[in-house]
């Protein structure tokens, strides 16, 4: 067996790689820093002093220091990583006599945390022994060849048909069968694949330069695939009755979720409270498991995650669901684990999002949103809501009138932020839910320091940081606040701040830099966002950044 590791790009890796180093059995792993520094000494996989043990794994265990202490005093390790004291443990723990399922079932009887597992001895060639709990592993059962993957896209080209793998079970591949047992109990698990939806061609690049460009550009047709999908035959919008009973039966609703699927989560808020009249609240899931509020009579809870697999996400999942509470998960990915565990799912249509940034799985996350506040409100009688259908088609379009637009944009990127430290996204209401997403989108891409606030809040500190040409980009698109948001943009006018002004048509005065198309006033977030995709995209490119691998962050982050 050999070993090549890197740090770096998966690029530099198959650099690295010759061709005597290929087989027909192998292990890899891009890792996420949780134990020391990314290097060549701390990338997986790990392997025992006696050489017979490799492994790599995903999650975190939590006593490793503890494990270090009781099983290896006295064993140098190669590594600052958790994961190595799980290698170096299988050596100690292997005996005469005993099999590679047993030493592994003894080492993971000890671990707290999670993991993924996958593991190679050298004693039983051609077979991939693995384990699960908490981090996402499903297996891969291809024509000629079986497979683990952490998700299904990344080895969607080689197969549609994947087995899902519960907590803490346990199994063994060869090149043509699979085995799972319940980790506890030893038991034979039978479970038959399922065929994931995935298009192959979803997950290309195509023509454009970044998955990210591509994924902004496929928003209108996003919109009217999900308008589409959640249509019944009368044309009216339809969700699962069983899903809709579960709010109905709610005193409150709550929301968790993480980054920008948070951000979702406060339109989201909006729509809901607004369009149906159910209380929602909206909370950062690895904040609410560990330090959760009183709790209403009746509440249900949403969890919004593109991926479906975020760690914080599911901590407060398994929670509540301890707690005896209904769980609803709206994601892009079916057969994820939030969907899987939740008691309903709201798909979002958007196909693969591969870029780290996350773009149309916000859009398609705000749009689901939206009609579920709808069809909740049409149902309980709140609102005589207006025609859904029709005005999601106008946001489609608006959406690709500022795509279009893309030059402009790029050409204020330019004026305005090509070379600042910092920048600030202003607005109230939706607009400043859509300026926190700004922000983000900026920072996760561009690296350049950038908040958003209500506008209002701002002169109460935050101004203080407003010094000559500070960027401060003004989202404005609601009626009933426009004249302050233009008043705190004067504000940080005459304290030198470099103001744009992002409006909507029917709001616009000569003087404003960006004009939006008009749509439902409480679908603005909808179309005002892709104008700060798009902002945080060229700022991104004109800092030459990495712009859908942005350093230190990860697609789907499956460790708390
Ligand atoms: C990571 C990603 C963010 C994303 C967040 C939540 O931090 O880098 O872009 O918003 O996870 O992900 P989820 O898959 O739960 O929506």
């Amino acid at each position: 067996m050999t070993t090549t590791k890197t740090k770096g790009r998966i690029a530099d890796l198959r650099a690295a790689v010759t061709a005597e180093q290929y087989g027909t059995c192998g292990i890899g792993h891009t890792r996420w820093a949780t134990h020391g520094v990314p290097s060549e000494s701390n990338a997986h996989p790990h392997q025992s002093h006696s050489g017979r043990f490799t492994l790599v794994h995903n999650g975190v265990i939590d006593n490793y220091r503890q494990l270090q202490a009781t099983y290896l005093n006295g064993v140098n390790l190669k590594s600052d990583t958790d994961t190595e004291v799980v290698v170096q443990m299988m050596d100690v723990f292997a005996k005469d006599g005993l099999s590679t399922e047993e030493i592994f079932r003894a080492v993971l009887n000890e671990l707290a945390g999670s993991y993924a597992f996958g593991l190679i001895d050298m004693q039983r060639e051609g077979e991939l022994f693995f384990a699960k709990n908490k981090s996402p592993l499903l297996i891969g059962v291809g024509n000629d060849a079986m497979m683990l993957a952490s998700d299904a896209m990344a080895v969607i080209r080689q197969t549609d048909q994947f087995v899902e793998i519960n907590d803490r079970e346990m199994g063994v591949l060869t090149a043509e069968s699979y085995h799972l047992f319940d980790g506890d109990t030893n038991e034979v698990v039978v479970r038959a694949p399922y065929t994931a939806a995935i298009d192959a061609d979803d997950v290309e690049k195509g023509m454009y330069p970044h998955y990210m460009m591509k994924e902004m550009d496929e928003q209108p047709g996003v919109i009217r695939r999900i308008v589409q999908k959640y249509q019944a035959k009368d044309g009216s919008f339809t969700i699962d009755a069983d899903l809709m009973a579960a709010i109905n039966a709610a005193d409150r609703l709550y929301i968790v979720a993480c980054g920008t699927s948070y951000h979702a989560g406060l339109i989201g808020r909006k729509l809901i409270e607004e369009k149906a009249g159910i209380p929602v609240e909206v909370v950062v899931a690895s904040e609410f498991g560990y330090d959760m509020p009183l709790l209403s009579a009746k509440p249900v809870f949403l969890f919004i995650s593109q991926s479906g697999e975020t760690a914080d996400s599911r901590q407060v999942l398994v929670k509540i669901k301890q707690l005896g509470h209904t769980a609803i998960t709206l994601t892009n990915v079916a057969g994820s684990t939030l969907s899987r565990e939740a008691s309903h799912t709201l798909l979002l249509h958007a196909g693969p999002e591969i870029a780290v940034a996350s773009t149309k799985a916000y859009t398609a996350q705000v749009a689901v949103l939206s009609i579920l506040a709808e069809t909740l409100g049409k149902a309980n009688g709140h609102t005589q809501t207006n025609d859904m259908v029709h005005e999601l088609g106008i946001v489609a379009n608006a959406m690709q009138t500022i795509i279009d637009e893309k030059e402009q944009i790029q050409q204020l990127v330019h004026d305005y932020v090509a070379t600042t430290r910092n920048a600030f996204f202003l607005g109230r209401g939706v607009d400043y839910f859509v300026s926190l997403e700004a922000a983000l989108k900026l920072k996760e891409i561009s690296y350049i320091q950038a908040e958003g606030f209500s506008s209002g809040e701002l002169k109460h500190g935050t101004i203080a940081l407003i010094e000559d040409n500070t960027p401060v980009i003004a989202l404005i698109t609601q009626p009933h606040t426009q004249l302050q948001i233009r008043s705190n943009c004067s504000e940080v006018q005459s304290r030198g701040a470099h103001v744009a002004t992002v409006v909507t048509e029917s709001l616009a005065q000569p003087e404003d830099t960006f004009v939006i198309p008009n749509t439902a006033l409480e679908l603005t977030p909808l179309v005002s966002v892709v104008f700060t995709q798009l902002f945080a995209y060229y700022a991104a490119l004109a800092r030459d950044c990495d712009v859908d691998k942005p350093r230190n962050l990860a697609k789907s982050v499956t460790v708390e």
